[in-house]
């Protein structure tokens, strides 16, 4: 029997990040899965670095990225490319990740070809069609399109049975951004960055990244005149923030924090430094969706800059809280927790409820089930315990 041809599709940094790990595992067994990569590269630069990373030299590069690009440029431009590479390559599985507007489309392209559809990271929801926008609803006909659901977490499975998707379609892995993460993180990771080599990394350390569509404008000059309270307030305090490339958000960043000392309005910084400046951080301030499952492996509080998230595990575990993007609300949660030692040693505790590590493991599994080469699918990721060694230690 030849082996199954899966083709794996993905167009942005954190679907990158996250199917990576996919990709590398399938290649692994070489006479079972034949796996190809078709990238739409809704991002350039932020994709590429994450493909050197890991090793990954796709089979097909659509090149889609145009500046200041709608969603209707990158809706179309990537079926019409998707298609033109479905019809000369009809895998027998099209893997997808996440929520992105490449996600959404590849699923779309799969179905108007009748191949099956693979949907790594399923059943995340918020219950709110525009928020995030417009990833919500990417996530939402992701699942409609999907013949396979990969949920990171139980409460994904939830979310996908309460909308009548079939029991047996489901299987819970955990997130592969955790596989990512623990290939990633050293504890004696040394920084070649010229502003990471020299930062002192005795000062508190503040995170921060921004880019999610509905903060585009108001909420984000509301968040970055925090940013520059927070720096007024605590002269000791660090802020590095790598700004997305995406000129809406550098243009506000750059009006409101450009030149205040201790902020360094940097350049998204690739994912190896990203990460291991994350875990040598003291707070993380965000409106990311990956940073919200990283954050609390590496057993830092994050403050969420969003109004709902569909993360709601390591909120309820209390590493995780959701400030909105008032000035007020996040200038006293980040007080708060440069203050209080105790709020912060409270939300200072590495929990794991998003993975252990083995996601893809299981994915591979899974598909060995699913295309017959075994009988039963591996057994499916169960939370662990909080409290865990953060990931990189121990
Ligand atoms: C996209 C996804 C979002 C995801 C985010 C991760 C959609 C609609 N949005 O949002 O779900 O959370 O990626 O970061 O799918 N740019 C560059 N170089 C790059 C990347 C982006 O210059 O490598 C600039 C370009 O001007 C581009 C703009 O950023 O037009 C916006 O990129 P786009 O992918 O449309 O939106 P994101 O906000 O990045
Ligand atoms: N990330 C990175 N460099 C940066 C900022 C983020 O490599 O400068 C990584 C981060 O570790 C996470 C992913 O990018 O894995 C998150 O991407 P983003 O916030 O752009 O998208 P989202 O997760 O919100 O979809």
């Amino acid at each position: 029997m030849p082996p199954v041809k899966v083709l794996a599709v993905f167009g942005t940094r954190p679907e990158a990040i996250k199917m990576a790990p996919v990709v590398q595992e399938l290649k692994k067994s070489k006479e079972e899965f034949c796996c190809l990569v078709a990238v739409t590269a809704q991002h350039r630069e932020m994709l590429d670095q994450v493909l050197r990373l890991f090793s990954i030299e796709p089979e097909y590069d659509l090149n889609i990225m145009r500046p200041g690009q709608s969603l209707e440029e990158i809706t179309v431009r990537a079926l019409e490319g998707l298609v033109e590479v479905l019809d000369r390559e009809k895998p027998d599985l099209v893997l997808v990740h996440g929520d992105t507007t490449t996600t959404f489309v590849a699923a779309l392209a799969a179905f108007y070809r009748k191949i099956p559809v693979g949907h790594v990271e399923a059943g995340l929801r918020t219950g709110d069609k525009y928020a995030p926008y417009p990833e919500e609803m990417n996530r939402r006909l992701t699942a409609a399109l999907s013949d396979v659901h990969f949920a990171p977490t139980l409460k994904a499975r939830e979310n996908l049975l309460r909308e009548g998707v079939p029991a047996e379609r489901i299987y819970v892995t955990g997130n592969t951004v955790i596989d990512a993460l623990k290939a990633t993180v050293r504890e004696d990771y040394i920084f070649t960055d010229p502003l990471l080599s020299t930062l002192d990394f005795n000062k508190r350390i503040i995170l921060v990244t921004a880019h999610r569509r509905e903060n585009w404008g108001e909420p984000m000059r509301e968040i970055f005149s925090a940013l520059r309270k927070i720096k007024e307030q605590y002269r000791e305090v660090e802020i590095v923030f790598p700004v997305h490339k995406n000129p809406r958000i550098r243009d506000i960043a750059e009006e409101i924090l450009k030149g205040v000392p201790g902020v360094h309005l940097i350049e998204p910084l690739d994912y190896e430094p990203f990460v291991n400046l994350m875990a040598r951080s003291y707070l993380v301030l965000t409106d990311s969706g990956g940073l919200q499952e990283e954050a609390p492996a590496l057993g830092k509080p994050v403050l969420v800059l969003r109004e709902v998230t569909e993360r709601p595990e390591a909120v309820e575990a209390g590493t995780v809280r959701l400030v909105g993007t008032s000035e007020g609300a996040i200038v006293e949660a980040a007080s708060e927790l440069l203050e209080d030692k105790r709020s912060y040693l409270k939300m200072a505790q590495a929990v794991n409820p998003y993975g252990d590590g083995l996601a893809s493991r299981r994915i591979r599994g899974f598909l060995r089930y699913y295309f017959g080469f075994c009988l039963a699918p591996p057994p499916e990721f169960t939370c662990p315990e909080a409290g865990t060694a953060p990931v990189g230690q121990g």
